[in-house]
């Protein structure tokens, strides 16, 4: 059975495995200190946040997100990453998880759920088109 929920103290181990899995998707490696960083936020739920989704009790997926102002519309919400075990994929994880985060987003008066992608990840981009729109966007970043 598929789940989604906040993540527990207890899941911090298999979190771990799946940020830092997330992360090796992009290439990035990154110090001990800034798991322990995003983990002490998700535990204090303000700024960003964390859900988890479980197959039969084991946590397969997660995503992380953040609200921000918009200078046109309300709050806006964030989807930063989102990650599902390799063995668990095709199985509806990431989709739950959207929807999860989309729910979670709309109690908090967000007035949109938004998220980057790379253009070439074509399994990412079918589930997206499936369940938002694409705005034709593209992203620069600057390092500071
Ligand atoms: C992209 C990713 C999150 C999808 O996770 P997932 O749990 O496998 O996705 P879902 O099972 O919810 O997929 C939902 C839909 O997407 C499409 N899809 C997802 N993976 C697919 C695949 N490997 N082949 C074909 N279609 C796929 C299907 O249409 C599927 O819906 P359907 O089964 O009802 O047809 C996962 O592959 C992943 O973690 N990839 C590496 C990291 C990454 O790319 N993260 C997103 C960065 S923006």
């Amino acid at each position: 059975m598929l789940s989604v929920t906040p993540l527990r103290s207890d899941d911090r181990p298999a979190w771990e495995e799946l940020f830092s899995g997330y992360n090796a998707f992009y290439a990035r490696t990154w110090p001990a200190a800034n798991y322990d960083r995003a983990w002490q936020e998700f535990a204090r739920d303000e700024r960003i946040h964390a859900l988890g989704a479980r197959l039969d009790g084991r946590l397969v997926g997660i995503a992380h997100f953040l609200v921000h102002a918009s200078t046109t519309s309300p709050d806006v919400c964030y989807l930063q990453d989102l990650f599902t075990a390799p063995n668990a994929r095709g199985k509806g994880v990431a989709r739950a998880l959207i929807r999860a985060v989309e729910e979670w987003a709309r109690e908090q008066g967000c007035s949109r759920l938004y998220w980057h992608t790379q253009q070439h990840n074509h399994t990412a981009r079918r589930l997206y088109d499936q369940v938002a729109d694409f705005r034709d966007f593209i992203v620069y970043a600057m390092p500071l």
